[in-house]
């Protein structure tokens, strides 16, 4: 798959391989998980035994870190799946809101379903001729989006996930629903999908490409799997464009989202100008992105209003402390969003014929 990654490097991935800036730029508070923009090109660049040693523990420590991360991931999931699913049902992403109309609390279901819709609609992803027959999931949650897209299109779509209880979950709704021919899960990681080349002609992720700690092999594993003239659609929590006079967020804000990461079990932020980048840096045409980040603010207020409900005060305190730590850490996400630092970015492109 690396052979995607054979293209001149952008002066971004270049400025990104500087120790030194991945260093001041890609924080994260308690897991030792760096971004990983093009940071495998730099073990080439070890030319002293001295380097070399440094290089491989610092590899390993990294290789730890992402075992770690992916172990408090699925156990977050395997953890507060059932819980959400008994309040907000099967999608585990924000809605997409009219801005500044006062939604209802039977206007977020809709809302949710008009974010899968308007994510398709952006991507130019086809309703009748050529609609996709073969759909990946990356980050499934319990299935909501791969039963929803299967039905939609007809198409077979399989997802996956960290999570052993939401594999198993959306498995049973997608039998119960009549799907189980359509659709599969399993639990894998979306840094090395089981799957082989260009399998796929739509490539799906919503809300998970927060979760993963090296952002240049993610999006190389969605655009390897991907078929040729596939669409790939990315729908993520960012942070917010550096300017540039900056090559860094404020001590503040990193301050801000290091919480947020420790809450959602999330490696290092990157902003949806560094995924676009890194797109471009794999040749993948029709490149577009968003920010919908005013489209989504009822999304938080009304998921903190369903947590204090009696229902949901008392799920919480049935569930464990790695729910409840994601619960209270819920107004961080709305100040994030006020201060104009974590933007709700979608970001689609093609892969080439
Ligand atoms: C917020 S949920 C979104 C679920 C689903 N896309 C939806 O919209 O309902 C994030 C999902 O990403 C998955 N995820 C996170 N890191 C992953 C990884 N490295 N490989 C596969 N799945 C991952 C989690 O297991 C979880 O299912």
């Amino acid at each position: 798959m690396n052979t995607l990654f054979r293209t001149t490097e952008s002066p971004f991935l270049q400025y990104l391989n500087q120790p030194s800036t991945s260093d001041r730029r890609r924080r994260i508070s308690s897991l030792p998980v760096r971004i990983g923009l093009g940071r495998s090109t730099r073990t080439g660049l070890a030319k002293t035994t001295t380097r070399m040693m440094a290089s491989s523990s610092s590899a390993a420590t990294e290789t730890v870190g992402r075992e770690v991360l992916k172990k408090g991931i699925a156990d977050f999931y395997d953890e507060s799946s059932g819980i959400w699913e008994d309040i907000w049902g099967d999608h585990m992403h924000h809605g997409f809101y009219n801005p500044d109309v006062q939604a209802s609390i039977s206007d977020h279901r809709s809302a949710q379903i008009r974010m899968i819709e308007e994510s398709l609609s952006f991507a130019g992803v086809p309703d009748s001729l050529k609609k996709p027959k073969s759909i990946v999931d990356v980050g499934c949650g319990i299935g909501g989006s791969s039963r929803y897209l299967a039905r939609k299109y007809g198409a077979q779509c399989q997802g996956i996930t960290l999570s052993p209880v939401q594999a198993q979950r959306a498995q049973a709704l997608a039998a119960a629903q009549g799907l189980a021919d359509k659709v599969s899960f399993q639990v894998a990681d979306a840094l090395q999908q089981p799957f082989p080349d260009g399998q796929f002609d739509l490539v799906w992720s919503m809300e998970s490409g927060e979760h993963m700690p090296d952002k240049k092999k993610f999006v190389s594993e969605l655009a390897r799997v991907a078929a040729p003239g596939a669409t790939i659609i990315m729908v993520t929590w960012c942070h917010r464009d550096l300017s540039p006079s900056e090559d860094s967020l404020k001590p503040e804000e990193e301050k801000l989202l290091n919480k947020i990461c420790d809450a959602y079990y999330l490696p290092a932020w990157c902003s949806a100008a560094d995924y676009v980048k890194l797109l471009q840096s794999l040749s993948l045409q029709d490149i577009k992105a968003a920010d919908w980040s005013q489209y989504v603010a009822p999304f938080w207020p009304a998921v903190i209003r369903s947590a204090l409900t009696w229902k949901g005060l008392t799920s919480l305190l049935r569930s464990g402390w790695k729910t409840m730590k994601g619960a209270l850490a819920m107004p961080l996400m709305i100040e994030g969003y006020q201060k104009d630092l974590i933007k709700f970015a979608i970001i689609t492109c093609r892969k080439p014929k």
